[in-house]
């Protein structure tokens, strides 16, 4: 699915020649060459080109990008990069010692929105940032994929995680203490089709972080919600409130209210300097530069996650009096 919107967005840039491609479905790759133009079908183990992209599921990307890292090529990964951060960090060092580059996804928040976001936080325009709240709330993916388990393998958190936290990081610096969390699970899934299968993953997560400069997250992925009115984001200033877009996407309007005004206004977008934007321009940000679509980045996400997990297991939070009868709301 989503090389497809790769193939989209890199065709437009001068930057990048769509040289190669490969699937363990061979019938997939040409197919997949046939309709983007691109001249080589090839066997996984077999890329030749100076970045390979990595858009296999999940449990594929450290082994994809293991083997080309080997052979001297850089890689650029979808999200997560990888299922673990011990497994994020042995790809980096290997990376290190093959002096080849390592990008990650996500990169929305490179595009328009979150940059007029970050602008407008470093401006000063709310003044000092001191909490932001984060909210995926969904059904879950088998409405849309067509091969829902390996999502559901991750669960929302480590599935749709990394666009609000990788925004949240950006806009708000680290993560340095996750203070609480809470797990739940609704295992039974159904397809539109009917029918059923089971996950083991938690699919509704709620986490209190902290940054290091001190700003307050409450952050909620959930695959069990069937409908919403609670933004995506909401970053609070001393001075001010920014609401921004849905982090999964790169359009969208950003909307800011200060101290003293009636109503809410929108920011300009930001031009991020990019010759293409949308899904794939964070391979054009490891090739030309700045390189903050990184792997240092896509492993402190995988850092926070685990700490959230962690956190689920471990904290047994502070018990309240019960005043009221069994049963009794
Ligand atoms: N689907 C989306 O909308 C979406 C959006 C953003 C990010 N992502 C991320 O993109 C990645 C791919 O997701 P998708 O939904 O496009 O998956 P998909 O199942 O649609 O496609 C994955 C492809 O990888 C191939 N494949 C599997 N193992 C392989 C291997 N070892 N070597 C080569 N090819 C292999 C499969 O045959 C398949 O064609 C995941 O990391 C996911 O988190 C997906």
């Amino acid at each position: 699915m989503v090389a497809e919107e790769y193939a989209q967005t890199l065709r437009s840039s001068r930057a990048i020649n769509l040289v190669t491609c490969a699937d363990i479905d061979v019938a997939r790759a040409r197919a997949f060459a046939r309709r983007y133009s691109i001249p080589r079908v090839v066997s996984p183990g077999q890329l030749d080109a100076d970045v390979v992209i990595v858009l296999t599921p999940p449990e594929h990307h450290a082994d994809v990008a293991r083997s080309a890292i080997e052979a001297g090529m850089s890689v650029y990964l979808e999200k997560p990069l990888a299922r673990t951060a011990s497994e994020a960090e042995s790809l980096l060092a290997l990376a290190d010692r093959r002096g080849v580059l390592i990008g990650a996804a996500p990169d929305t928040f490179l595009a328009p929105p979150i940059q007029a976001a970050a602008e407008a936080i470093t401006a000063g325009l709310i003044g000092e940032p001191i909490a932001a709240t984060a909210a995926l709330l969904s059904p879950g993916p088998e409405r849309w994929h067509p091969r829902p388990e390996p999502i559901y393998d991750l669960g929302p958190l480590l599935d749709m995680g990394p666009y609000y936290l990788t925004a949240l990081i950006h806009l708000l610096g680290p993560i340095a203490t996750v203070h609480g969390a809470i797990c739940g699970s609704r295992p039974r899934r159904t397809r539109p089709s009917g029918a059923e299968f089971t996950t083991t993953t938690a699919t509704h997560v709620e986490a209190l972080l902290e940054t290091a400069a001190g700003v307050s997250i409450t952050l909620t992925t959930s695959f069990d919600t069937q409908a919403t009115t609670r933004p995506h984001l909401e970053i609070y200033g001393t001075d001010g409130t920014l609401v921004l877009p849905d982090p999964n996407f790169h359009e969208g309007t950003v909307r800011i209210r200060r101290q003293g005004e009636n109503d809410w206004s929108a920011l300009t977008p930001k031009m991020p300097g990019f010759e293409v934007v949308g899904r794939g321009m964070g391979v054009l940000d490891l090739i030309n530069g700045p390189r903050r679509a990184s792997g240092e980045t896509a492993l402190h996400l995988l850092h926070v996650i685990e700490a959230v997990q962690r956190t689920s297991v471990s904290n047994s939070g502070s018990a309240v009096p019960a005043i009221w009868r069994a049963g009794q709301r």
